[in-house]
């Protein structure tokens, strides 16, 4: 079979992030290998995000950039099919057929296993006729991926969960991933054993509302997500446990006991509150207050006092007064993040808030972007300073910017720089911090002897 080469490119979440994994992993048993460049490819897929506004027009105006290249391979006689997938193909669908004739395909995040049947069929009406496949089949998705993620580096994304029944009113997510699905404890452990053969020490386990995974367990009983984590403390070379996104709501007594029992996991937790009024949390749905999240934070730091957060913020919520801006920025204080991304709220077609009559001004929505932002800012920056002088394990998992560099991630999320040799690639080393920035951390490895020291030894 002669190779085919296969461009995805990917916006949004980690979710799709992995989602594209996933497609690569589907078609390369067709021949299909994946390419960073789309130059002569025989299929490129868009994997888009329907989060925020642009999303759609952001597509279109990619597609036309890469006609050039449709042109180019057509010139030299080949074929370049262009698919859609994500979540404006999702929610957009026919409109994306309707506007742009050079899309061949386009397809949900429900359908990725029906790819080969969807490429075939395209293939064999030899390019002539469409696809349009945003259904939301009755079997998961996941029963029909193979078995091994193909691996790539030392760190790895696993979904456990997916879609969401939260309903928040500004968010589209419910609509274009569907209802909450959690998948079997005994699938999960299975797909990270694959993985650790391969090589990979930490996995994040991913989901739009993972803290709810709630699957069947090893025991015939229904398991929540810290007794899962309990399970995968026991698999021997996981040396790292992360999970994202969770929700406010699903902390539950387990996974707080998990935090403080498995040193396995990782002390930071993506955890966004999205605001800290709790008129607009009211309204944005959220079932929780800014009280009920604080009494998180707290009792998950009394658990493991060096945990840090994360968490997204939306400003310009509609309603939102500059009384309910300073409560955000009050809990902004009182938590003091480690990290976090923040929004301009998006009307978003088809949710509730996009219709409430209160919309907030772009010109004031930007000036408390800004002022939220310096103050994440400065935060991120005091946070990555705290680490200075101190020794962390660091897993060296890329290679750096300059030879003799390589880059890795502390328990902390952070990047760190260190001078250190290819061959510690894939390591957990101690490394002092020497310099911090607001971005990242450089340091240097602590305990490499050279091998003469350790033959005199
Ligand atoms: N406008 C702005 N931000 C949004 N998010 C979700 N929907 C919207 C919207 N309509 C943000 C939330 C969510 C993150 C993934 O994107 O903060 O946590
Ligand atoms: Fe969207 Fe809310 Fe569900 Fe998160 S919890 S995916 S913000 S609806």
């Amino acid at each position: 079979m002669t190779a085919k080469k296969l461009h995805i490119k990917t916006w949004g979440c980690q979710m799709n992030v992995y989602d594209s994994q996933r497609m690569a992993d589907v078609l390369a048993p067709l021949g299909y290998a994946e390419s960073d460049e789309i130059e002569g490819a025989d299929l490129v897929i868009l994997n888009t995000c329907h989060i925020r506004e642009k999303a759609t027009e952001k597509v279109f105006s990619e597609l036309g950039r890469m006609r050039k290249h449709r042109a180019e391979k057509e010139k030299a006689g080949g074929k370049m099919a262009f698919a859609v997938a994500g979540c404006v193909a999702q929610a957009e669908g026919a409109e994306i057929l309707r506007r742009d004739k050079n899309v061949d395909m386009v397809f949900g995040p429900q359908t990725y296993h029906k790819l080969p049947e969807m490429i075939a069929n395209w293939e064999s009406a030899n390019g002539k006729t469409r696809i349009l496949n945003t259904e939301f089949p009755p079997e998961p998705k996941f029963d029909h991926f193979p078995a091994e993620q193909a691996t790539r580096g030392t760190s790895a994304f696993v979904a456990v969960q997916e879609g969401c029944d939260k309903f928040c009113s500004f968010c589209v997510v419910p609509y274009t991933r569907g209802a909450e699905y959690s998948r079997p404890a005994a699938d999960i452990i299975s797909e990270i054993k694959h993985l650790i053969a391969k090589g990979v020490r930490e996995v994040t386990l991913l989901g739009q509302n993972v803290n709810a995974w709630h699957g069947d367990g090893l025991d015939d009983t229904t398991w929540d997500l810290g007794r899962l984590i309990f399970q995968l403390a026991e698999i021997n070379g996981l040396d790292r446990i992360r999970y994202m996104t969770s929700h406010p709501r699903d902390m539950h007594d387990m996974l707080y006991r998990a935090h403080g029992e498995v040193p396995q996991l990782m002390p930071y937790l993506h955890l966004p509150v999205q605001h800290g009024s709790d008129k607009i949390l009211e309204t944005m749905n959220r079932k929780h207050t800014a009280d009920d999240y604080m009494r998180i934070i707290h009792r998950l730091r009394d658990i493991r006092p060096d945990m840090a957060f994360s968490s997204d913020f939306i400003v310009g919520f509609p309603g939102e007064t500059d009384a309910d801006h300073r409560a955000t920025m009050k809990l902004v204080d009182e938590v003091g993040y480690a990290a976090a991304y923040s929004f301009k709220y998006s009307r978003r077609p088809g949710t509730p808030a996009a219709k409430a009559g209160k919309q907030v001004s772009e010109d004031i929505k930007d000036r408390r972007l800004q002022e939220l932002q310096t103050k994440l800012y400065a935060d991120q920056t005091a946070f990555n300073a705290s680490k200075l002088g101190m020794t962390i394990p660091v897993l060296l998992d890329r290679k750096g910017r300059n030879d003799g560099q390589l880059q890795g991630h502390s328990p902390w999320l952070q990047t760190v720089n260190v001078a250190a040799p290819d061959r510690l690639m894939g390591q957990i080393m101690d490394v002092t911090i020497t310099k911090t920035t607001q971005n990242s951390l450089t340091g240097e490895i602590v305990t490499i002897a050279p091998i003469s020291e350790i033959h005199a030894a």
